[in-house]
């Protein structure tokens, strides 16, 4: 098979990673890529948004199948404009059509669709500059702590949690005003929901699906979870707490309403679906939903599946999941995320990388990376993250530590105490 992978981060170097490793691979794309897919495919310098050239590359050297790695081709539509071209309609997308791939495109419809398929949720408002004076009565219902949540895609920034009720409002209009330009033009009130974080990454072909594994990332930038938020720090997975009942409470209460849903609102949606949960007490919630696979949480995810990834990929294409044998790895995997001094807030770029190659017994998948006079190069805030297989948690993370001290770039930073919260 050719395959073309869109996207250029961590979560896409792991794709091709897995990818590579399968025997019904002949030609592995990656677009645009970084300097760890290079190594393995053949980075292609086209913006993974342009539809137009995204097609002609297809046509042009026969791929068989696209998967889609971030969620802004996806909420743009390429699963639809593959799907009305003639050309291009047999060619099997990995990733929800548009309309199932507003659930993370608008935060007003996920709460729609929870509310619609009674997936357990916090309660919640939606609110425009139509109903301000609603929105000022829902949040003096609800107790601090507030949370505010911009209803488009705002690069992982549009959700401030406020602790007091004036400064709740002002921040309210304030979004609504163009604080996150047109995504906040709606935000989401939601009642405050105290408990411990995780996801769980769950395939579907759009009929069956299949639940590939939960995942803990560490999303601010500081030790101890504080500072400001960032696209991820690091990753474990399995997240022991998520024991059998508590994944049989996840699977009845939401995962299957879920899937149902998407059928039963004829929204179809192949491809990973992402379930960012709170446990209250030992109930599970949904924080939110996203329409692709996490990063870094693909840095652990991916190294616990024992299948063959291409396989898997042509049984969602093919509407044939129910009867793939999905096999994964019971070992514990830890990632953890070097990032530009700065990050993330402003950072310098093109700073020489080296140590790579000191590196054992761990994966190193580079994120923001590139390839500059035979050297590699930092090209973004989140540059690599070295991922670990343990026996434990423990044994997974000394080895990631260990290998983070080996790989040098001016203003390296990393946290150095990803799972401590689950020691
Ligand atoms: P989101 O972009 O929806 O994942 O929100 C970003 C972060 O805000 C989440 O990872 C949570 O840590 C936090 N958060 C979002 N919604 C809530 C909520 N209703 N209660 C508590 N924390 C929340
Ligand atoms: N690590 C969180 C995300 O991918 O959205």
């Amino acid at each position: 098979m050719k395959v073309l992978v869109l996207g250029s981060g961590g979560r896409e170097h792991a794709f091709a990673w897995k990818i590579a490793q399968s025997s019904k691979l002949e030609k592995l794309f990656v677009a645009p890529g970084n300097a760890g897919t290079e190594e393995l495919a053949e980075n292609v310098n086209i913006n993974p948004n342009d539809f137009e050239k995204v097609k002609t590359f297809v046509l042009e050297n026969g791929i068989n199948m696209v998967i889609v790695g971030p969620e802004d081709p996806l909420v743009n539509g390429i699963h639809d404009f593959f799907l009305n071209d003639e050309n291009l309609k047999h060619i099997a997308v990995i990733g929800p059509e548009k309309a199932a791939a507003q659930m993370e495109g608008s935060k007003d419809f996920a709460k729609d669709f929870m509310a619609r398929h009674k997936i357990p949720t916090a309660q919640y408002k939606s609110i425009t500059s139509e109903n301000l004076e609603e929105g000022y009565q829902f949040l003096e219902s609800l107790k601090a702590p507030y949370v505010l949540k911009a209803d488009g895609l705002a690069a992982g920034k549009g959700v401030l949690i406020i602790e007091d009720l004036n400064e709740a409002k002002n921040s309210l209009e304030e979004m609504i005003g163009g604080m996150f330009g047109s995504a906040s033009a709606t935000v989401v009130i939601e009642e405050f929901l105290s408990g411990i974080e995780l996801s769980v990454f769950v395939l579907t072909d759009g009929e069956s699906y299949k639940v590939l594994a939960e995942a803990k990332d560490y999303k601010r930038i500081g030790e101890g979870d504080t500072g400001l938020n960032t696209g991820g720090m690091g990753a474990i997975s399995p997240v022991h707490f998520a024991n059998e009942e508590f994944m049989s409470k996840v699977e009845e209460r939401i995962i299957k309403p879920t899937i149902d849903g998407f059928q039963k609102d004829k929204t179809p949606f192949v491809g990973f679906v992402f379930i960012g949960l709170m446990k209250v007490g030992n109930d599970p919630f949904v924080i939110e939903y996203n329409v692709r696979m996490g990063d870094p949480e693909t840095e652990v995810v991916l190294p616990r599946i024992k299948s063959d990834f291409l396989e898997l990929m042509v049984s969602v294409a093919d509407k044939k999941l129910d009867q793939f044998e999905l096999e994964l790895d019971n070992r514990t995997v830890s990632t953890v995320m070097l990032v530009s001094d700065g990050y993330p807030e402003a950072y310098a770029k093109g700073k020489t990388i080296t140590g790579i190659d000191q590196v054992s017994d761990s994966i190193v998948f580079h994120a923001g990376t590139t390839g500059k006079n035979n050297e590699v190069v930092t090209n973004g805030g989140r540059v690599i993250a070295v991922s670990s297989y343990g026996d434990n948690l423990e044994n997974a993370l000394t080895k990631s530590f260990s290998n983070a001290e080996k790989i040098q770039f001016e203003g390296k930073y990393y946290r150095k105490d990803i799972g401590f919260d689950l020691k």
